[in-house]
């Protein structure tokens, strides 16, 4: 019988101490520390016998010229959002860990994802019963029955059934569920987080078979569970949106495999989630008569061209001190822009309340969005609308100058190709663009728009 041992852990960075303390020394943060059980017993191995496994490799070193290379297959996902945020596929052998908050989707996107898959897939819920499971599937549309559905939380009896089925993708909804034999404390805890990775991660490498983790996020938008998690996991996704939207973002926080900055866009629907694959011509609403208050900026959300819809509200305010508020956006880049207004182009705003809001539920940090936003709240201070087949894509410096932003072209002919007549960009941006349907319309001062707009 192993000896017991017990470990204080901080619950925030996942240090690791002797004794109890107020503040955790690594990370700074005070009353984090617990206490958690560790026992470990003399066997550490996902394996319950020798069976010898798919490729049982044992690692000796190479020069960089010998490693072969080419061969790097990818599982296809069926899926072109995800294979897309994943750089191609689900590399053999490596660990996905998607994130997101509860409720926005998770279960649905990998249950949806394992469906469709045409390989050999194990499900691994410890949320959820089978029943349950059964019941999600309904409602969405299952192309294939390769997929296993397998409701356990511990890993030894995991890994006996993943020995049984001999499945090309494991999936385990999620991390926080799962519980060693080999570790004493609950499970959710960061001991045994830290111990189901370990295992789940040696099971990876060795047989070449990729997982997909699902992890709970804390109340402040981080992944539950140690630090260390993201480090030992090769791609970690994160699903957001807002709850009461019906889009979702899928992008990659970190990506062994491939680029962070690519982006999938989801619709969740009745029927699961609908992969969106032309996202500009949800994000605006369509109306025929022309409010104003709003404009249409371009933006990039990762490598891909988006065209949102910027609104804003610019009224008296009713008490002394005027309100301010963001949906989507920067509230401290709002007040940049409203001093930059009052400042340089001479609106007297000081006295106003100004809401803005980017429609979508989506939150946007590219700064190619301000002039939008410069025009949505001019719009609706003068209450004169901006023509709705115009767009603009620049940033707004503090002396009111109007600043080039990357990528211009690709902004550009993502408008031409939605069929906007008419397109604001700073006059310092370089353009080599011939045949374009769309006027482009350089501009170098915050006057210059105003003077053509209103
Ligand atoms: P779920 O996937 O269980 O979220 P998570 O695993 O991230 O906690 O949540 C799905 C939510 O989506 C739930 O509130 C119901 C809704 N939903 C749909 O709108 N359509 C569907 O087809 C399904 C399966 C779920
Ligand atoms: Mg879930």
């Amino acid at each position: 019988m192993a000896k017991t041992k017990t470990v204080f852990f901080c619950q925030n960075c996942g240090a690791q101490y002797a004794k109890w303390q107020g503040q955790c020394t690594s990370c700074k943060a005070w009353n984090t520390i617990a206490e958690e059980v560790v026992q470990k017993a003399e066997k550490n191995d996902w394996k319950s016998n020798t069976k010898t496994t798919k490729t049982n490799r044992t690692a000796k070193p190479l020069r960089i010229s010998e490693i072969s290379s080419g061969n790097e297959t990818r599982y296809n996902t069926n899926d072109a959002e995800l294979n897309r945020v994943l750089g191609g596929g689900l590399v053999p052998g490596s660990l996905t860990l998607l994130g997101g908050e509860p409720g926005i989707g998770k279960s649905t996107l990998l249950l949806q994802i394992s469906l469709q898959l045409p390989y050999k897939t194990l499900y691994v819920s410890g949320e959820e019963s089978q029943q349950q499971i059964k019941m999600r599937a309904e409602r969405i549309r299952s192309k294939t029955d390769n997929c296993l559905i397998l409701t356990e939380t511990k890993t030894q009896n995991i890994f006996r059934q993943i020995e049984e089925t001999e499945p090309d993708i494991v999936i385990i909804d999620s991390i926080q569920t799962l519980h060693s034999d080999y570790i004493e404390s609950s499970a959710g805890s960061i001991s045994q987080i830290r111990e189901c990775t370990t295992e789940l991660i040696k099971f990876a490498k060795e047989t070449a078979t990729p997982v997909l983790l699902i992890g709970h996020i804390t109340k402040d938008g981080h992944i539950a569970g140690p630090k260390i998690l993201e480090h030992m996991v090769d791609t970690v996704l994160q699903f957001e949106g807002d709850r009461n939207h019906v889009y979702r973002i899928l992008r990659a926080l970190k990506n062994r495999f491939g680029s962070t900055s690519e982006l999938g866009i989801y619709e969740m629907q009745g029927s699961g989630l609908r992969e969106v694959s032309n996202p500009s011509e949800i994000l605006i609403s369509k109306k025929d008569e022309e409010l104003s208050g709003t404009a249409i900026a371009s933006t990039l959300e990762g490598m891909r061209p988006l065209m949102i819809e910027i609104q804003a509200l610019v009224s008296t305010a009713v008490y002394g001190t005027p309100q301010r508020s963001a949906t989507g956006y920067n509230l401290k880049r709002l007040h940049m822009l409203l001093a930059v207004l009052e400042k340089r182009a001479g609106f007297r705003l000081g006295a106003k309340d100004v809401f803005l809001n980017v429609t979508g539920g989506i939150s946007v940090d590219d700064p190619a969005i301000d002039l939008a936003v410069v025009a949505a709240i001019l719009s609706s201070n003068e209450d004169i609308s901006v023509p709705k087949d115009f767009c603009f894509a620049a940033e707004v410096g503090l002396a009111g100058e109007i600043r080039p932003v990357t990528k211009v072209e690709q902004r550009i002919q993502e408008a031409d190709k939605l069929g906007f007549s008419t397109i604001f960009v700073s006059k310092y941006n370089k353009i080599s663009l011939q045949d374009n349907k769309i006027n482009i319309r350089l501009v170098s001062k915050i006057e210059d728009v105003v003077e053509y707009l209103f």
